[in-house]
């Protein structure tokens, strides 16, 4: 017979303890499931299945295959393990693909210099320099200095202002991510009310801009908004990137709502003593039971956001063909 802690692996932690209580509170919430999961991890998939088909199709017309320079300096273990999925995507999706990697006390015309000759690379369509950057490199000034039709990031200021102007150019990632996962799933965005809770420049201010762009009506809401459990009990679709680990209550989330969860936390399992989980901005399970479609973390935006770099590289690529092509 096996030890009661090997089956009930809960039943080793002190009862009305806050680790046990919170066991519990995910033992029962398991059974209530509501929502439907936006699967980000099978439609990036496809994604770059879709995407694979085209760059054969660009082989097979004679063209060389768009490349994709990412570069990374310093030695930040989240950083390469970043750069290091964004590159095997890359190349199982048939792209050229370049890794700059740079010490940690790389001078900035140095990565200045590098930026310069990619630039003027034709084998190179997309640049991607990995953020946070050493401390002493100022990243405004690096960021100008990638050409802007190479930009796929969306993080230059051309970019920046196209996105807010509605123009057409290359835009953030991740907030292109969270928008494409919406439109595959065919849920409407129109009309909607859509609360973005994060402000950053990589997330909240692109993808709030892009929702504006599919006719939501957008409130964007941040540290010093005042009752933002209200802000979130009226939104329709909410994205969280605020980063705080399950932050977002369950009860708050309205009845039926679409959320989109950008953040991920590493956290003490309370399951498993000693091992930690990952966990989003919002409490999963309890605002699964009130939502109407909900990402999981792991396996939903993250994903994504590999898969729009694929898509950005691409659509670089065919900004910098349609250029070369047509009379000066
Ligand atoms: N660091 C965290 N997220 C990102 C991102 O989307 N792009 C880059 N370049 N660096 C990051």
């Amino acid at each position: 017979m096996p030890p009661l802690s090997e089956k009930f692996p809960w039943s080793c932690l002190p009862i009305g303890s806050d680790v046990y209580s919170r066991a519990m509170s995910h033992i029962v919430q398991e059974r209530s499931i509501r929502g439907n999961i936006l699967d980000g991890a099978a439609l990036s998939k496809t994604i770059i299945e879709e995407i694979k088909g085209k760059l054969d199709r660009i082989r097979a017309s004679g063209k060389p295959a768009p490349g994709l320079a990412v570069i990374l300096a310093g030695d930040n273990p989240a950083s390469a393990a970043y750069v290091g999925a964004k590159q095997r995507a890359c190349e199982k999706a048939g792209f050229f693909s370049l890794l700059e990697r740079l010490p940690e006390t790389v001078a900035e015309s140095e990565l200045l210099g590098l930026i310069a000759r990619l630039n003027s690379d034709p084998k190179i369509h997309g640049i991607l320099v990995q953020l946070p950057l050493p401390a002493k490199i100022d990243s405004a000034r690096v960021m100008q200095a990638i050409d802007p039709l190479k930009d796929v990031d969306g993080f230059h200021p051309v970019n920046v202002g196209k996105l807010t102007l509605g123009e057409d150019g290359l835009a953030p990632c991740t907030a292109v991510g969270c928008i494409e996962i919406l439109k595959r799933y065919n849920i409407p965005i129109k009309g909607k009310k859509a609360l973005v809770l994060g402000r950053s420049n990589i997330v909240g201010k692109p993808t709030s801009m892009l929702l504006l762009k599919e006719n939501a009506t957008v409130t964007m809401a941040h540290s010093q908004t005042l009752n933002l459990a209200d802000e979130v009990r009226s939104a329709d679709i909410l994205v969280a990137a605020i980063g705080k680990p399950e932050f977002v209550k369950g009860n708050w989330i309205k009845e039926s709502a679409v959320v989109i969860d950008v953040g991920i936390s590493s956290v003490p399992n309370p399951a498993k003593p000693g091992h930690n989980r990952l966990v989003g901005d919002v409490e999963f399970l309890l605002a699964r039971e009130r939502a109407g479609w909900i990402t999981p973390v792991p396996g939903g935006v993250g994903p994504m956001t590999i898969a729009m770099l694929l898509q950005n590289t691409l659509k670089a690529w065919n900004q910098i063909v349609a250029k070369n092509e047509s009379p000066q």
